[in-house]
């Protein structure tokens, strides 16, 4: 059953009032699942509650950063500490050292630059690879989400070697004439791009392992083969983990995939774990290549509230009770969630695939696998729409959109499991009913 949510709609109405569409950030609208969303007044461990005092189990976790739960009893003492001592000084201070101390010693960087959100990360770090090897054109590829950077917000141009297309109104064509847009784990794309334009090419920055088009792993070698591939025509290899770092592994994707293999990233880009639920981000590499940065070298890089004492204060805190237990138990919870949806949905006769990497994983509804962006476009937004309300009519906060990975977090317990596990039969046939309706 539908829960009540009168103050939610209220406080939309409201929120529709000032602010476009009613949200800070597109997704949190609803517009892919229909329907008001939850405005939420306090979050504790596994559990969000909602302004009409409705509970749900979280598994969003704010897109990735809450790695240990909400109201961690730790990180909010740190940062209740911190707040007393003033938020923000515009100098340098502790907190930062320490938090870059950290980094450097879990991820193959040699120095790294804190900024305030993962769109400026990725933002300055391609700057930096454009000033480093003094050339322009970057590589991305079709699916993977960098956050909201003008030459980012590209599509594919007409062939696979040719340069792309604005994203979105207000991108002009000069912003994204220098990006290329490749398929995904598509070497011969990959070849084909360095092939014709290696020598202007400044950067090729990936996710590390997708999870902006629900959770697309590289294929084995694929990171190794695109770092030697940069390597071969002295572009830089810019690994984005955002989303993944400290995430998928206690030492991200490249402790999945790179850190065996021999190959490391020019550059990486971090956010969401490492900020603690704070804003706070990084991007860092080489020191070769980070001594071109401001003030020691001439790429030019800032920030007022860069390497800000609270959020830096969450992320240290953060990082230390980020253990081999919690990737553990995140691994186990995971496994216990990923076999029950495929089991509910093979049930209700809905075809699905679930991907993973490491401790992330996603849920299409397409057969699988789903290997690039073109795969992932497949999936029947329609079902995943009625298979989301029926979640959250029984307890459960997925994320509204199709293409979005399913967080957890070390204080998803066995309570919060199985109120996701007793949801599952009947959003599957949810699901499976939709599917009858437009079939
Ligand atoms: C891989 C990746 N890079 C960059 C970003 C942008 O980060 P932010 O939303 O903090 O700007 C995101 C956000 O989801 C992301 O997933």
């Amino acid at each position: 059953m539908p829960r009540p949510t009168p103050q939610s709609d209220a406080l939309f109405e409201r929120a529709l009032a000032v602010t476009p569409g009613g949200v800070n950030s597109p997704v949190r609208a609803f517009n892919a699942v229909g329907g008001t969303p939850r405005f939420i007044e306090s979050a504790q461990g596994a559990w969000l509650t909602d302004a009409d005092g409705n509970e749900y189990v979280d598994l969003i976790c704010s897109w990735g950063p809450m790695l240990l739960g909400h109201a961690h009893p730790e990180v909010e003492a740190a940062v209740r500490e911190a707040v007393a001592r003033g938020t923000s000084y515009g100098t340098p201070t502790r907190p930062e050292v320490e938090l870059a101390e950290e980094i450097v010693a879990r991820a193959p960087v040699e120095r790294v630059r804190f900024v305030s959100s993962g769109t400026e990360a990725t933002m300055s770090a391609i700057r930096l690879a454009r000033g480093f090897t003094g050339r322009d054109v970057v590589v991305k590829f079709a699916g993977c989400y960098h956050g909201h950077v003008d030459s980012l917000l590209a599509s594919a141009g007409s062939g696979v070697a040719t340069f792309a297309l604005p994203g979105t109104p207000g991108v002009p064509a000069s912003s994204t004439e220098l990006t290329l847009v490749l398929p995904y784990n598509d070497r011969a794309a990959v070849e084909a791009a360095f092939a014709e334009y290696g020598d202007r090419i400044a950067c090729l920055i990936t996710e590390a392992a997708p999870g902006n088009m629900g959770v697309v792993p590289p294929e084995e070698g694929f990171n190794r083969f695109l770092a030697e591939t940069c390597r071969t025509h002295g572009a830089l290899f810019v690994s984005d983990e955002v989303m993944t770092g400290f995430r998928a592994s206690k030492l991200g994707q490249w402790g999945l995939d790179g850190a065996h293999e021999g190959w490391r990233p020019d550059l990486m880009t971090f956010g969401k774990v490492m900020g603690g639920g704070f804003p706070a981000a990084a991007f860092g590499g080489r020191a070769e290549v980070m001594h071109h940065l401001a003030p020691e070298g001439p790429v030019y890089q800032a920030g007022t509230l860069s390497g800000n004492p609270i959020a830096t204060t969450a992320g240290l805190t953060t990082l230390g009770l980020a253990t081999d237990e919690v990737y553990d138990h995140l691994t186990k919870t995971g496994d216990v969630i990923k076999t029950a949806v495929s089991d509910a949905l093979s049930d209700a006769g809905v075809a699905h695939c679930v991907q993973a990497t490491g401790t992330m994983f996603s849920v299409f509804l397409t057969e699988g696998p789903v290997r690039d962006f073109d795969d992932a476009q497949r999936t029947d937004v329609a079902a995943y729409a009625a298979f989301f309300h029926a979640m959250l009519d029984h307890g459960v906060h997925l994320p509204p959109s199709a293409y979005e990975a399913w967080f957890l977090s070390a204080a998803h317990d066995d309570r919060a499991v199985q109120t996701v596990l007793d949801a599952l039969p009947a959003a599957a046939r949810a699901a499976a009913a939709a599917q009858e309706t437009h079939a």
